[in-house]
């Protein structure tokens, strides 16, 4: 089995379940369904929004922005912009015409629930609704912090990010790619959004670039890290767990970390990239506790 240790550290698993919370009451708030045509919209919206996922993204923002100290309010408004872009990624990913998947966070995906056109304008509307949240003056009073957020995210969830790791995955399934290749895919698909993550919070906190480099280190790492346990649970994990259906990476005949390095190699290299991620930390102490049992869970972890 993948996990040394199945279940988060007691202070990770209340900091969760407290930015779970936080989430939803918010996604709640910012979503009543009107009384007109457009309920059903705003209903698959909230089907796929609220109640579900690990909520690791916003987790790692507040975790961030603790650092410096940014205030909570805003940090949880960068946190939900950020959930917004991963969970429109999650339903179109969840497409027929993408990986065409049944099950998602342990419940029907949107397009089976509804259909694929509200799938789509669900996930199209969130994705606006992210950068709706990073404009609103309520995230930040300072414009150029909220103009460089705004600009980050997109940057990280475009052609040159998320997106692009997307289109890579997508054709990859035409052609042999090698560790770098996979690396660069992954770096984009998954990476570059959880690097926002960690940007959002220097940002926030107005952390000078010199002072970002540690916090670049540890996102990258924890980014491929996470990928590679996505990867291991895709191989050894439950359907009951994941709430997502497993073996398709094999079944795809993609090339991942695990095809390339085999189960042994992915989880010591995964080991490794925690502990060099924990390094970078090395500038920070006590407040960082929580960035570390995130890089730690990052790969410890069943779903
Ligand atoms: C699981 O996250 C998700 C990933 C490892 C990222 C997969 C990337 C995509 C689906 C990108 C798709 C892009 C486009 C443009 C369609 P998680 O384990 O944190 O999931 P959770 O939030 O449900 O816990
Ligand atoms: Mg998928």
């Amino acid at each position: 089995m993948i996990p040394a240790v199945t279940s988060p550290t007691p202070t990770l698993q209340s900091a969760l379940a407290e930015i779970g919370g936080e989430i939803d009451r918010a996604f709640d708030a910012l979503l009543p369904v009107p009384a007109d045509p457009r309920a059903r919209l705003y209903e698959a919206m909230r089907y796929s929004a609220i109640g579900g996922g690990k909520r690791m993204r916003p987790l790692l923002v507040v975790a961030g922005c603790s650092l410096f100290k940014v205030d909570r309010a805003r940090a949880v408004r960068a946190g939900l912009a950020v959930e917004c872009i991963h969970v429109y990624s999650l339903i179109h990913d969840d497409l027929p015409c993408m990986d065409d998947d049944d099950l998602r966070r342990g419940k029907p995906t949107l397009h089976r629930a509804y259909d694929e056109c509200t799938a789509i304008l669900a996930g199209d509307s969130l994705h606006a609704l992210a950068f709706e949240i990073l404009a609103d003056e309520a995230t930040h009073e300072d414009p150029f912090v909220r103009v460089e957020l705004a600009l980050e995210l997109a940057r990280a969830a475009g052609p040159a990010g998320m997106a692009g790791g997307q289109m890579m995955d997508l054709v990859a399934g035409e052609m042999t790619l090698d560790l770098a290749s996979v690396t660069r895919l992954q770096q984009l698909k998954t990476g570059a959004l959880i690097g926002w993550c960690l940007e959002a919070a220097a940002i926030m906190g107005k952390v000078p670039a010199e002072g970002r480099t540690g916090l670049r280190g540890y996102a990258r790492d924890i980014g491929l890290a996470f990928q590679i346990a996505d990867d291991l649970l895709d191989h050894e994990g439950s359907e009951e767990k994941t709430g997502k259906r497993v073996g398709k990476d094999a079944g795809a005949g993609k090339e991942t970390f695990l095809s390339l390095l085999g189960p042994e190699r992915a989880r010591q290299q995964a080991q490794a990239l925690v502990e060099q991620a924990i390094d970078h930390l090395r500038g920070f102490g006590d407040e960082a506790e929580l960035l570390r049992a995130v890089a730690r869970f990052a790969v410890e972890r069943d779903h």
